[in-house]
């Protein structure tokens, strides 16, 4: 969600941002723009639209100096005027911004009673502002200061000053804003990937904190002024993974590197041959009596099958909870309780504010993160990374196997077992996955025919229907047809209204108490007109479900049971001729609450 990326140096920086803005085009965003230094002025370029559009309508002027943004609309339509960057009436300052101001009506009317906002942005107000203190404080690291304090809310922003045009001041508070260091060159970003084709040594930037930077320098100071010594650090990411290759979509790409990612936990987990996890993290667990995951979207799904998984291998209760519920409704603790924080991104808002919250009432907080180093990362306790490579369509798949992947090794070291070897079983898993990967043809012929209505209903019972949630998330956000992953013993109270002639219901069976009542609610459905497809396990399938997968150990069917319903998700998505890797009104990385 919105995205900055920003150079000074001594190469023509157009290209540089528009590359840097592609990177961070998998966020989510509806408008792009940039501003450029050129000898004479800043000059900025900006509209409604993909980062194609930008391409063709940025100048030819020579600049080695500029910022960039990508913006998912909250304040204002996606539109020219509301596009970053976003410049003071006097033209002095030039800034592009990622988060949404709290107390921008309130400053509005404090401070600019009789101004007219040409935009709907609360990013107009910070540039105003700026502006304002700058003229009254005759410095700019002063100004910035008396911003900070006078902000609510959450803010990353990067900052061109006509006056200067040696220095891009960036600050940040709750929004990722990280600096890459270069040789005769420094650059901004909201994340590594937008700079990594550039330089791979990067400083991370704490909340109410503020850098100036110009080509050969880097300096990070503290709201109160005083400068912050701070370690660099480099990334793992190959810049290649950002890459499609011969796949026409990022998501296809990254359902079939499922087996490849989960051999790589196998890998990464290990030590002396054995699955191996830091004992801090392992005692962390097992001295507390109760677990409470904390995620959104497809990671509280992983989440619900981290219950299932604790409780039945670890002998440890569970709760899951939305993250963005959790922060005002915060359940009864327990004595001694655990935050497990699952999250892709390690950015997610409504998580990071839970965190603060649980952080405040003094409790520990593991993250499950695939991005090393990210706000979620730096601020718990302990980390345990999920090893997927990035995921760059913004429909999650290899994260959320990943997740469950390491959700299983941790209850399985925290369990101390014995009785079977999950080093074993998840290599069994990745093989499972590879052969229905080469099944492509029978789920684009099966979504061909069976998302032929607007509505459609996934069903199962118990771990079944934790994956039937998943899978109508995978279904609605790339394809928009309504999909609801629902229990299917529920559905006779109610929702069974709905079926009617040719309704897709979507079955998931993979355990063996359960098969018999799903079945009973398929044939209920199913004499109400629905249009049914069976996804079951070899061993408990019947001659004419339509499709069947190999046995695997039973905690770990949904990595398996998971597959079809994100390759169904996508041939459906196919068919409507969608734009697969950047659904409409999605963000990958939901950096607001
Ligand atoms: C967004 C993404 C989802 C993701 C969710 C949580 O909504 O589109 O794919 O599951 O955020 O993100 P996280 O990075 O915390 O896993």
């Amino acid at each position: 969600m919105c995205g900055i990326v920003g150079y000074i140096g001594y190469k023509d920086v157009k290209d540089i941002l528009l590359t840097g803005l592609q990177t961070l085009e998998y966020r989510g965003y509806d408008s792009a723009g940039v501003a450029l230094f050129t000898d004479k002025d800043i000059v900025v370029y900006k509209d409604k639209g993909r980062i194609e559009h930008l391409r063709q309508i940025v100048g030819s002027e020579a600049s080695c100096t500029g910022i960039g943004h990508t913006r998912w609309a909250t304040h204002g339509v996606p539109n020219h005027v509301n596009s970053h960057p976003h410049q003071s009436l006097d033209g002095r300052f030039v800034l592009v911004h990622n988060g949404v101001i709290e107390n921008d009506d309130e400053l509005k009317h404090k401070y600019f009673v009789d101004y007219k906002f040409k935009s709907e942005t609360d990013t107009e107000l910070v540039v105003e502002l700026l502006s304002y203190y700058v003229r009254k404080y005759k410095a700019v690291d002063v100004a910035l200061r008396h911003l900070m304090n006078r902000l609510h809310g959450s803010y990353a922003l990067a900052i061109l000053d006509k006056e200067d045009p040696d220095v891009i001041y960036i600050v940040k508070n709750k929004s990722p804003l990280l600096i890459g260091k270069g040789d005769g060159f420094n650059m901004v970003g909201s994340d590594v990937m937008a700079m990594l084709k550039e330089t791979n040594e990067f400083y991370e930037l704490d909340d109410l904190e503020y850098a100036k930077i110009t080509k050969e320098k880097i300096e990070i100071y503290e709201i109160t002024g005083a400068l912050i010594e701070r370690e660099s650090f480099s990334s793992k990411l190959d810049p290649n993974d950002m890459e499609k290759g011969t796949y026409a979509h990022f998501m296809l790409k990254e359902i079939e590197e499922q087996p490849f990612v989960l051999r790589r936990i196998i890998d990464e987990y290990k030590k002396d041959e054995k699955l191996y996890m830091d004992e801090e993290i392992i005692n962390a667990v097992r001295q507390s009596d109760r677990l409470y995951i904390i995620a959104a979207g497809t990671s509280y799904h992983a989440g619900l099958i981290g219950k299932e998984l604790f409780e039945k291998i670890a002998k440890i209760p569970v709760e899951v909870h939305i993250s963005s519920e959790f922060v005002y409704n915060t359940p009864l603790m327990s004595q001694k309780p655990l935050f497990i924080f699952i999250s892709q991104s390690g950015e997610t808002a409504d998580s990071r504010a839970s965190l603060v919250k649980i952080k405040k009432m003094g409790y520990q907080s593991l993250a499950i993160t695939n991005v090393e180093g990210s706000t979620l990362y730096r601020e718990t306790n302990y980390q345990l990374l999920l090893h997927a490579g990035p995921e760059i369509a913004v429909a999650s798949t290899k994260a959320y196997s990943a997740q469950i992947a390491v959700l299983s090794i941790l209850a399985y070291l925290v369990g101390d077992i014995n009785d079977f070897d999950l080093r074993h079983e998840l290599s069994l898993v990745a093989n499972v996955i590879e052969t229905l990967c080469d099944e492509n043809e029978l789920f684009e012929e099966i979504a061909k025919k069976t998302f032929t209505k607007r509505n459609c209903f996934y069903i199962g019972r118990c771990i079944d229907f934790y994956v039937a949630q998943e899978a109508a998330l995978k279904l609605k956000e790339i394809s928009y047809i309504q999909t609801e992953g629902f229990a299917s013993g529920e559905l006779k109270h109610g929702t069974i209204a709905l079926i009617e002639d040719d309704t897709p219901v979507i079955a998931v069976i993979s355990q063996e108490n359960t098969n018999l009542n799903t079945r009973s609610n398929i044939k209920e459905v199913k004499a109400r007109g629905a249009n049914t497809v069976i996804i079951s396990l070899k061993s408990l399938s019947a001659e004419k479900d339509q499709i069947v997968i190999d046995d695997v150990h039973p905690l770990l069917t949904p990595l398996v049971t998971i597959i079809p319903t994100q390759l169904l998700a996508y041939y459906a998505a196919l068919h409507r001729d969608l734009d697969i890797d950047k659904p409409r009104n999605l963000a990958k990385s939901v950096t607001v609450e």
